[in-house]
């Protein structure tokens, strides 16, 4: 099939976000797992937002003949790590190449604007994904779990928001441990009032996280991060209550099982590009 490759513009939204909805519904029905998006329009503000954001490129895949739109997908490059998805395509025109394609031009787009490290969160009951992402030269690092935050009984008082103030504090924790700085993207994440909350016990701050599956965290301990993630639950919005833990981190993991959180569904971590596993206590976000 003859395919175009465009740019996603606004009046793109409504048939990008309608293709998200279903790609995303009809597999995950089919495996009885939970829908990541309970409506279209939750789809349409993903969509919206990745498509507006000048820290993201997004494209899509366009049928030559009859004009209709079949899937797109998106690439995050805030800070020096790039992040890629959703990518989504038609139910319709699955497995006939347009995944590839979409696929192909975000690595472009990395190469194009110099960035070598490039990751993405692949759900696990995606045969399909798992295979491309493969063939086109992710590697496999890490089994993630979704999990539903339970909040905590009570407030920490160690912890509160994170501000803009914050914001020297995230760039040297996510340094430290991610081993690149990820400061552009909660500055960006904090100006649309996503909700985030910092960890100081009176000697700076030790650990930021931001709820929900756009969001990520770094503390130095499994402790402050477990108690970030819980009391991030008191005061975020439910649809900031997920957040994606790798299961490489198994102290952290229990904390969160005794504090009552929830699993859901499982992911796999996948990068391109060089990689140091990050250190400390972390939560990566979907993209990165
Ligand atoms: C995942 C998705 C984007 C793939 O798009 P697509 O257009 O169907 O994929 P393509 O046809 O371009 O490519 C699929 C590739 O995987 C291969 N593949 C698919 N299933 C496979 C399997 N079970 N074993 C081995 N290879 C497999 C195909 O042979 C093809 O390889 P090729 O490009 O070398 O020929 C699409 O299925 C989708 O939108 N799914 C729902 C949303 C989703 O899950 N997104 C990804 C979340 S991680």
């Amino acid at each position: 099939m003859p395919i175009s490759i465009i740019p996603v513009a606004p009046e793109h939204f409504p048939a990008l976000a309608s293709i998200c909805y279903r790609a995303f519904g009809t597999l995950q029905e089919r495996h009885g797992v939970e829908k990541d998006f309970d409506s279209v329009e939750t789809a349409g503000m993903v969509i919206g937002l990745f498509g507006s954001r000048p820290d993201f490129a997004g494209f899509a895949a366009r049928d030559d003949a009859t004009g209709k739109l079949l899937g797109s997908n998106f690439l995050q490059f805030s800070d020096s790590v790039a992040g890629v998805g959703p990518i989504t395509i038609d139910p319709d025109d699955q497995s006939r190449g347009v995944g590839r394609r979409l696929m192909q031009v975000v690595m472009d787009e990395a190469a194009r604007r110099g960035i070598a490290q490039v990751r993405l969160m692949q759900e696990c009951i995606n045969t399909a994904s798992l295979s491309l992402y493969t063939k086109l030269g992710f590697d496999w690092r890490e089994c993630c779990v979704m999990m539903r935050i339970e909040p905590a009984a009570t407030d920490d008082p160690r912890i509160r928001p994170l501000t803009a103030e914050d914001l020297p504090a995230v760039d040297r924790l996510s340094t430290a441990q991610y081993g690149s700085t990820r400061v552009n993207e909660i500055a960006a994440l904090l100006k649309i009032q996503f909700p985030g909350f910092v960890l100081d016990e009176g000697r700076g701050v030790a650990g930021y996280f931001v709820p929900g599956l756009i969001g990520h965290g770094f503390a130095t301990r499994d402790e402050h991060l477990a108690a970030l993630i819980t009391h991030a639950g008191r005061h975020a919005p439910p649809m900031f209550h997920k957040f994606l833990l790798p299961l490489g981190e198994h102290n952290l993991h229990r904390l969160l099982l005794d504090a009552r959180c929830r699993t859901i569904k499982m992911f796999n971590y996948m990068t391109t590009g060089p990689y140091e596993r990050p250190t400390g206590a972390w939560v990566p976000s979907i993209g990165m």
